[in-house]
């Protein structure tokens, strides 16, 4: 018998696609370690922002990421990102100011690859907790990160459907403003890589996405006991 399967998961789309409940969801199913990117990048623009950096100022922002220490901690199924040994509290990485600035330091190449190491390195994070595998979301996750993924999704959904459920959640965010900027920047941009299953979630419900997620991946491992 070969050693258990372990499975890459990469789920991409825009802000408020249904990426993360999708995500936490398979997490649960499947047990994997649940990985959301974008928090990662909020938690440095949080850091950025609170040493007063500028994005505009790549310099500055160079200098601040040099001295940044990057660990992770586990909670549960979920993986967090330490930086100096703090998580950086969910109330400040999704305040308004984060939302407003957190695509333009994304589209910095010095902030985007401080983390791509980083990020590849969550598969050693799972294997080590000994989860079945990670399920990692993001806006370049099937393009960049792990490209060579057993499953690669991306998820696209109606703009005003998005902000909707934005609202719902009790965000300010401009979405299409996001959205914008993450698919036209030059490094990386929000794209549905060629061979990613790609599923509107616009008239779909979550157990629907969820369920439409999950059948292509047990077909490979069954869900968790
Ligand atoms: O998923 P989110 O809306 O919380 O992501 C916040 C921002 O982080 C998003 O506007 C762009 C950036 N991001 C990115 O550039 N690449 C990723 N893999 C994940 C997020």
């Amino acid at each position: 018998m070969g050693s258990p399967a372990f499975l890459l998961v990469a789920i991409d789309g825009g802000a408020a696609s249904g990426k993360s409940s999708t995500a936490r969801a398979l997490s649960e199913r499947f047990h994997f370690l649940h990985v959301d990117t974008g928090s990662y990048y909020r938690a440095i623009t949080a850091e950025l922002l609170r040493q007063g950096a500028k994005a505009e100022d790549h310099g500055v922002v160079q200098s601040v990421l040099t001295h940044l220490e990057l660990g992770t901690r586990v909670l549960g199924r979920s993986a967090q990102m330490e930086i100096g040994g703090r998580v950086v509290p969910e109330a400040e990485i999704r305040s308004p100011a984060v939302n407003a600035a957190v695509s333009h330091f994304a589209a910095i190449p010095d902030v985007r690859t401080k983390l791509l190491a980083y990020q590849r390195g969550q598969a050693e994070v799972a294997r080590a907790h000994a989860f079945r595998g990670l399920v990692m979301e993001g806006r370049d996750i099937g393009s960049v990160i792990f490209p060579t993924a057993d499953f690669r999704f991306f998820l696209h959904a109606d703009p005003v459907e998005r902000a909707r459920r934005r609202a719902q959640e009790g965000q300010t965010d401009s979405i299409a403003e996001r959205d914008r900027l993450d698919s036209s920047r030059k490094t990386s941009p929000l794209t549905c890589p060629p061979g990613a299953l790609d599923i509107d979630s616009t008239f779909l419900t979550l157990p629907e996405v969820v369920d439409r997620v999950s059948a292509a991946i047990a077909t490979r491992l069954p869900p968790a006991a």
